[in-house]
């Protein structure tokens, strides 16, 4: 029984200095294939899915079973709501069982975004559910849509916001975006270390497809606690299935079914080797119990 608060898991990681990766699913596929990893690894993990991807994964059918995978895991997993965008989708994965939502008021002016944060951090308080936000705005597309142009976290607004909203964990935009990068990543590295100067909370890094092992590294020890990745899972099962039936263009079904759970194994488990979260499960009475 291993469903946690988030807010726990990344307690621990601000303690020990080591960044979890929160991984998009959208299937029971990806749902088992990360859990396999962490179990192996003896990882603490973030199970996560966004509001723009419910319409292919919807909500009442992949909630449940990423609750129900997390309290069956032998490791500490949080159930995390992606970029949460109105309170009602928000109170339904509260009432699955979520242990963590996200609310993404970037878009927002700042005392819009802080109004509308307070009533999330209001609304979870009452199911113990763990709040993330985010201020400034992270680039690219979540879902392969519109891109959407990032905006630079500004220290001070993201000092005020964590104080007036009370949220547990904060997003921030340092040059990070959602999808592959059209180049190189820049990360602020310097803008990453002032804000950590100046906000108690743990940071948020989305993004994380695309971005290297070493800047990883950087951006924890700079204060980052909590990794997004999507892409590059889902482009790993992409890639796997191809090759599969490549070589065997009339593969049994559940040949492909293997394929995929390993394919998100391969990359959850690479990911948390640069992480660090790897062997951090030891003491797992520390976690706080959701049920
Ligand atoms: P990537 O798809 O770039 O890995 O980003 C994932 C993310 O930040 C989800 O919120």
């Amino acid at each position: 029984m291993a469903l946690v608060k988030m807010k726990d898991i990344l307690a621990k990681a601000e303690r020990d200095n080591y960044g979890v990766g929160a991984f998009s699913v959208a299937n029971m596929e990806m749902v088992m294939g990360a859990i396999k990893a962490a179990e192996e690894l003896q990882s603490p993990l973030i199970l996560q899915i966004a509001e723009v991807r419910l319409n292919h994964s919807p909500l009442h059918m992949i909630g449940p079973l990423m609750v129900a995978a997390a309290k069956e895991a032998n490791v500490p997993v949080a159930v995390h709501f992606d970029h949460g965008m109105t309170l009602e989708k928000i109170k339904q994965t509260l009432e699955i069982g979520f242990s963590s939502v996200m609310y993404d008021g970037s878009h927002h002016s700042l005392e819009e975004n802080i109004q509308k944060t307070k009533e999330v951090v209001e609304l979870a308080k009452q199911y113990g559910a763990t709040v993330e936000a985010e201020i400034g705005r992270v680039g690219g597309s979540e879902d392969g849509s519109e891109d959407i142009e990032m905006l630079l976290t500004s220290t001070e607004e993201a000092k005020r916001f964590a104080e007036e909203t009370n949220i547990d964990a904060l997003a921030i935009a340092i040059g990070n975006a959602h999808g592959m990068y059209k180049g190189d990543p820049n990360l602020r590295l310097n803008r990453l270390h002032e804000i950590n100067e100046q906000v108690d909370i743990p940071l948020v890094l989305h993004g994380g497809s695309g971005i290297s092992a070493e800047d990883f590294k950087a951006c924890i020890q700079k204060g980052i606690r909590k990794i997004n990745v999507a892409t590059a899972t889902f482009n790993n099962i992409v890639h796997a299935v191809n090759k599969s039936v490549e070589t065997a263009p009339y593969a049994d079904y559940f040949a492909l079914h293997q394929d995929s759970i390993h394919a998100v194994y391969e990359n959850v488990k690479h990911h948390m080797q640069i992480f660090g979260s790897c062997n951090r499960v030891q003491s797992k009475e520390k976690f706080f119990h959701t049920t």
